[in-house]
């Protein structure tokens, strides 16, 4: 959500700032702009749109400056438009800020700012937060980062933000609290960026900001100091990444490329962890909270959207493993119920982007109350991660596509990994179901690869389906998450209206949605709850219902009786959503492409949602 580039050094910052941007664009936006030290002046140029739309109103004009700020704007207060878009100036426009977040007070500040007789030009918190810091800097003659710190003592919300000043060319300043920033360190230059996808190219030095801290870069130097002007020393980490990983590889879109990568990344997150032949699993960043974990007497999951559909998994993993209640939350809604948890209780918070403000704010919360928390995330370094006592990475790769893909299959393995691990040590698993399953989850990237021999078949279904306005997705035990994340799948690329159920619930309701025009998608793959969803299906179908099955390979009688099935090979019970999941996701995906919708960016949508 929202984007960050900043740049002081020697090479030419507009340029590198629009490139930067344009990384930064998955994380979803609605305008963008940049701020430039133009030879003693301080401009901003900014747009409603795309980047693109930014780039092209200046195309031909040429803006030469080696300092300079940019800011992709996810709009919280104030309409996405040309003026509300970022940088913002101060009120003597010697000043310009970018921000990410929210400042919740900002109505009193500026009602007094107002008072002093300082114009605002839009309706941002951003701009009321720059006049402050001008404000704060005239009023007893602060330095300038003096005057950050003590406008961001006076702020409650989040940020990340970057200043500059016409009267200080070559200095940027920084802060962050609750909004990801991270600086990269070059030579004789310095990058700022929500995510090190702009700084790559140039650095693979990188500082990671902590909250309350604010950075100084001045004279070619970069300083960190806390908001009570204690200086803290950067802690100068090497990035692995590569930025070929985050290019589409070919593929026309994102979330494609992320969808046929599963195989590796469902491998890349058991990497180094489980080798079946040896019985080995361990999880490094479990231990020394494995007992934790053991002891508990009960798991509360939290997550948003995709992630939280991994926690339903999880929940029927966890139980029937390991033998542990489990309950999962919306992170959104456990936040501000005053829910009841203590010491004993243990919270998984699941994540891809490791930065969603609800999440992280039921972490802070069940950590309040003296629980231990586990993060599972994607971004390493992210704030999801740091909060956690302990965790592990799913190791997925950077995600771009907005619509969560190779995350959820990476998340559901690594929880898969963590409730064997912990059904061993309690012993709630016989040793050979332990081996039995240690090879079984060695064996699921080579079964994935076996669902995508299907893609052309799954086009075809889409193409027959592509006009539909609505859409019901039906699973029991495993497989009813997956029919959430379906749904959900379905509706945020195509804008399809889409439902996920339980299937055995479709008779307390749904069901008088069924007739000819109805798509229905069954999980029906051979497990336990196989006869029960062959009636549903049979239910369906004499109401004249159109049924897509997905269905174990080799199986005769669900193909008889609906219109289309894609088979997927047979697996254990509790790894079907592994492979359940992968012809829904790309059902949604030919379907989105079918009716011309921007996949990687669908409207409305952020990837990563930093506010609550
Ligand atoms: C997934 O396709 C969605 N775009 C969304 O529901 C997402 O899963 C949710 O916002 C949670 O994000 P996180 O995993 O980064 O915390
Ligand atoms: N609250 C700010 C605004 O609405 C920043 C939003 C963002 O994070 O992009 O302008």
């Amino acid at each position: 959500m929202c984007g960050i580039v900043a740049y002081v050094g020697e090479k030419d910052a507009y340029s590198l700032i629009l490139k930067g941007l344009k990384r930064l664009e998955y994380r979803g936006y609605d305008s963008s702009g940049i701020a430039l030290l133009e030879d003693g002046e301080l401009n901003v140029y900014k747009k409603r749109g795309k980047v693109a739309d930014l780039e092209s109103q200046h195309a031909g004009k040429a803006l030469k400056s080696t300092i300079g700020i940019g800011h992709t704007r996810w709009a919280t207060h104030g309409e996405p438009n040309d003026v509300n878009a970022h940088p913002h100036y101060s009120n003597n426009r010697k000043l310009a800020i970018i921000h990410n977040g929210i400042i919740e007070n900002y109505a009193s500040i500026k009602q007094n700012l107002i008072k002093k007789g300082h114009v605002f030009q839009s309706e941002t918190d951003t701009e009321v937060l720059i006049h402050f810091i001008e404000d704060i800097q005239h009023e007893a003659g602060n330095s300038l980062e003096d005057a950050v710190k003590l406008a961001l003592r006076e702020v409650v919300g989040a940020y990340a933000i970057v200043v500059m000043s016409v009267d200080h060319p070559g200095q940027l300043i920084a802060a962050r609290k609750g909004s990801p920033l991270v600086i990269g360190i070059g030579e004789n230059e310095f990058f700022f960026a929500s995510d090190a996808t702009p700084i790559i190219e140039y650095t693979k030095d990188v500082v990671y900001l902590d909250d309350y801290e604010v950075a100084l870069v001045r004279d070619g130097k970069l300083t960190i100091q806390n908001l009570d002007n204690t200086e803290t020393i950067p802690y100068i980490q090497t990035l692995e990444m590569e930025l070929e990983t985050i290019e589409k590889g070919g593929y026309d879109h994102f979330m494609i490329k992320e969808i046929f990568e599963q195989p590796r990344s469902i491998a890349d997150s058991m990497r180094g962890r489980l080798n079946a032949s040896e019985g080995h699993l361990q999880l490094g960043g479990l231990s020394g909270y494995m007992d934790d974990l053991v002891k508990a007497e009960r798991i509360v999951i939290v997550g948003c959207g995709t992630s939280w559909h991994a926690g339903l998994v999880a929940e029927y993993l966890f139980e029937e493993l390991a033998r542990v209640n489990v309950e999962v939350e919306y992170a959104s809604e456990f936040r501000y119920r005053n829910p009841v948890i203590t010491e004993k209780d243990v919270v998984i918070a699941i994540s891809q982007s490791g930065e969603t403000a609800d999440t992280l704010a039921a972490i802070e919360l069940a950590k309040s109350k003296g629980a231990t928390i586990f993060g599972i995330c994607n971004v390493v370094g992210s704030s999801i991660a740091r909060a956690s006592h302990a965790g592990a990475y799913t190791h997925a790769g950077p995600e771009i596509g907005v619509a969560s893909t190779k995350a959820f299959t990476a998340q559901v393995t690594v929880l898969t990994l963590m409730a064997i691990a912990v059904a061993k040590k309690k012993g709630t698993i016989s040793d050979e179901t332990y081996r039995h399953l240690l090879y079984e989850m060695e064996n699921i990237p080579a079964l994935v690869e076996k669902v995508f021999e299907n893609a052309t078949k799954i086009k075809e279904i889409a193409y027959i389906y592509k006009d539909s306005n609505n859409c019901l997705y039906l699973g029991r035990g495993f497989n009813y998450p997956v029919a959430l994340e379906g749904a959900l799948k379905l509706k945020e690329i195509s804008y399809i209206h889409a439902e996920g159920y339980p299937a055995a619930e479709m008779k307390h309701g749904p069901i008088a949605l069924i007739d000819e025009d109805m798509p229905v998608v069954f999980l029906a793959t051979k497990d336990s709850s196989y006869e029960k969803i062959v009636s549903n299906i049979q239910e369906v179908k004499a109401r004249k219902g159109r049924v897509i099955a997905i269905v174990t390979e080799g199986d005769t009688l669900i193909p008889s009786m609906v219109d289309f099935v894609i088979e997927v090979p047979e697996a254990l019970e509790i790894l079907t959503p592994l492979l359940s999941v992968i012809p829904l996701q790309l059902l949604s995906y030919y379907v989105a492409v079918m009716r011309g919708r921007n996949v990687d960016q669908p409207r409305n949508l952020a990837k990563s949602v930093t506010v609550e």
